[in-house]
């Protein structure tokens, strides 16, 4: 297993994840790639050299991760994607809170640090100046350029040529000069939008390969240890969605590569299964917030929606090169020996992913969440066991966790901070 050796390209890993928040709604297929694109494309114009450009490529294809939160901010995403022109009164909420969240959420993790700082104030208006510092904060130039490239991304509609509407585009945007916009930034985005494709590109479903193949120059390459910091932010964000799974993802991860490290794996492999728990759920994003956060029994057909999420954590995962047994471990994991799990349905089934199966769902039974205490140790030692006699999941694995038991809960404890 080559797990030691592993070097993942931070530029994909922002790409999957940013196609994994364009999930979280349904009217956007890929808003954040298109901000990115174009704000991409402001800043080469700006003279940007190749490195501060991939910030300004992670903090477009990130810039609205804060409205992961809640329904409520998720609406927010729904009124900016919905009109150029915002009407702040008409909003459930401050419009700036998802990106402070955003920030919140970021700037731990070093490489994220400074679009961190742009996501921040990436719905600064310009307002003849006074817009270069909010709060007495300085606001950067790449939240001026994200700010312009989201409004310019929410205008072109499909049902007409998006060459038809480039003149209205500029035409609005030249118009919104000083009041909305940054002179410098509206300048640098005439220029980049003077070609027809520019537009082209804009609405070109394939973004990945063309924003790679223009903007990808600069490539960060992760190591294992960074991989494993990228998805411990990716998985607060997935835990983020719902309040009833606050920290599930941080105590698969912690039981998963405990499990691995009980069960021989190496402790690059551990590691390695440890991003897995950290990921697992990540299809979850295009589960709606309403269906998340329902407290009674699901009905059979927002259980069918449920029961997508891993076949989405899969084909998002597969965008990243070398990602490939990460991504089986995670995918697989509700998948049953008796075949009576989901989406696969697979026969094969990899230890590794035996392994974030049992971590599942014994962090899942073992948590507390707001409508109900997590199981004691003699009903979750029941509930595994039985699962084991239908021949649902693997006998050794519940052995080794049953045998260690009290080592498990408090690993699981501490990295769900309840310790
Ligand atoms: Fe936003
Ligand atoms: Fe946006
Ligand atoms: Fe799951």
């Amino acid at each position: 297993m080559p797990s030691e050796e592993i070097k993942i390209k931070l530029f994909d890993m922002v790409l999957c994840f940013s196609r994994a928040l364009d999930l979280m709604h349904p009217k956007i297929s890929d808003h954040h790639l298109r901000v990115a694109y174009i704000a991409c494309c402001i800043a080469e114009e700006l003279g940007f050299s190749l490195t501060e450009i991939q910030n300004v490529l992670i903090a477009g294809a990130l810039h609205d991760v804060g409205t992961a939160s809640s329904a409520l901010r998720l609406s927010i995403l729904d009124h900016a994607l919905n009109s150029y022109r915002l009407e702040h009164a008409e909003l459930p909420e401050d419009i700036h809170n998802h990106g402070f969240e955003g920030f919140e959420l970021m700037q731990h993790f070093p490489p994220f640090a400074q679009a961190a700082s742009a996501i921040r104030y990436h719905h600064v208006e310009w307002d003849f100046g006074r817009g270069s510092e909010f709060a007495g904060e300085p606001v950067p130039l790449v939240a001026s350029i994200l700010y312009l490239a989201d409004r310019v991304s929410v205008m072109p509609t499909a049902e007409r040529s998006c060459l038809e509407q480039a003149a209205e585009i500029r035409a609005a945007v030249a118009a919104d000069t000083g009041k909305w916009f940054m002179p410098e930034v509206v300048a640098a985005f005439q220029e980049a939008s003077t070609p027809e494709s520019f537009w082209l590109d804009v609405m070109c479903p394939h973004k990945e390969a063309i924003i790679h193949d223009r903007f990808g120059g600069h490539e960060i390459e992760l190591n294992l240890d960074a991989l494993h910091e990228l998805a411990k932010v990716f998985g607060k964000i997935i835990d983020y969605r719902s309040p009833f799974t606050a920290t599930h993802s941080s105590g698969v991860a912690a039981v998963a590569e405990m499990l691995g490290q009980r069960l021989g794996f190496s402790s690059a492999e551990s590691k390695s299964l440890k991003i897995a728990g950290y990921l697992h759920d990540i299809g979850k994003l295009a589960v709606p917030t309403e269906i998340l956060d329902k407290p009674e029994k699901l009905t059979r057909e927002e259980m069918l929606v449920v029961k997508q999420h891993p076949y989405y954590t899969f084909q998002i995962l597969s965008m990243v090169p070398g990602l490939e047994e990460i991504n089986t471990w995670a995918s697989l994991h509700h998948e049953r020996l008796d075949l009576h799990g989901y989406p696969f349905r697979s026969r094969e089934i990899p230890l590794g992913s035996r392994i974030i199966a049992v971590a599942d769902i014994f962090t899942a039974i073992t948590e507390d969440r707001p409508y109900r205490m997590g199981m004691d140790r003699t009903r979750s030692i029941e509930v595994l066991v039985q699962m084991v006699l239908n021949k649902a999941i693997d006998g050794e694995i519940v052995a080794v966790l049953r045998n260690n038991y009290d080592e498990f809960h408090r690993i699981r404890s501490l990295s769900q901070g309840n310790l």
